[in-house]
């Protein structure tokens, strides 16, 4: 099947809606050769990831970004207060997608939160760190080896936590996979004036790449340049 086909399908009018951001350099990088994340990007960058994750029911996040960054998602004071106001989770849900249970059960996402965390592994991860990690979190299994369709990811936030707007946090293998499955609505990408090169350094989408036939269109809502870095928001559009 194509990909365009499987986006066709997937993508249902009253699926929730997914967002995602990322930060790159100019020559497309995520992170740098010694892996040291998104910390390149500036204050109104890490502004916008706030204000996002403020607005958002969940986050969802690759292994590799929780191993390497270990966020603590920390909202103002004041964005709490405004969701408790309105009815929901004090701060967002997070859920963490490791196929083979890598993620760390000490990780800051874990703990702390008045909201759940939720971890999704695969059918045939490590059961001994499969329990740990039901420890902390509530353990989602994938029908995969090693693997979680983002349709199952989407499903369980919307079904078993009510979840409309999901914010996809990457890294770039998490990206490629909701990509493939037609699940991603807009996309927010800032770039950041520096150079980092390196062939096997991530980049915001990783996977397979596609094919000519099947590159995805992007309609820009909004573009704005701040203290050097340009701020790109886009409607990811259906063929
Ligand atoms: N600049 C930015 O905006 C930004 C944002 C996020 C991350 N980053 C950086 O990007 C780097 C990490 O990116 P990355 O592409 O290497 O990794 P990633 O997508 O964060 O994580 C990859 C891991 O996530 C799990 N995974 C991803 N998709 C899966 C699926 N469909 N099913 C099951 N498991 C899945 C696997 O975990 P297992 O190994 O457990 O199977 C996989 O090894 C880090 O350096 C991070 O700092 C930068």
């Amino acid at each position: 099947m194509r990909v365009g086909d499987t986006r066709a399908m997937s993508r249902s009018e009253d699926a929730p809606a997914v967002t995602m951001v990322v930060a790159m350099s100019a020559d497309g990088k995520i992170t740098t050769r010694d892996d040291a994340g998104p910390r390149f990007t500036g204050p109104s960058d890490k502004a916008l990831l706030r204000r996002l994750r403020g607005e958002s029911d969940a986050v969802v996040v690759g292994a590799a970004t929780i191993i390497n960054d270990d966020p603590a998602y920390p909202l103002p004071a004041e964005t709490r207060r405004r969701r408790l106001d309105a009815g929901r989770w004090e701060t967002p849900i997070r859920a963490v997608v490791s196929g083979r249970a890598t993620v760390p059960p000490t990780a800051r996402m874990f703990h702390g939160h008045e909201s759940p965390a939720l971890t999704f592994v695969g059918r045939d991860a490590d059961p001994a760190r499969v329990r740990a990690l039901a420890e902390v979190s509530e353990l989602h299994r994938g029908d995969h080896a090693t693997r979680v369709s983002p349709a199952q990811i989407v499903d369980t936030l919307a079904t078993t936590h009510g979840a409309r707007k999901i914010l996809l946090e990457g890294g770039g293998e998490l990206n490629s996979a909701f990509l493939d499955a037609g699940l991603i609505h807009e996309a927010y990408v800032t770039i950041s004036p520096w150079l980092i090169g390196g062939r096997g350094v991530a980049s915001p989408i990783g996977g397979d790449g596609l094919n000519f036939s099947d590159i995805v269109p992007l309609e820009l809502r909004a573009l704005r340049v701040e203290e050097g870095e340009t701020y790109l928001h886009y409607r990811v559009s259906l063929r």
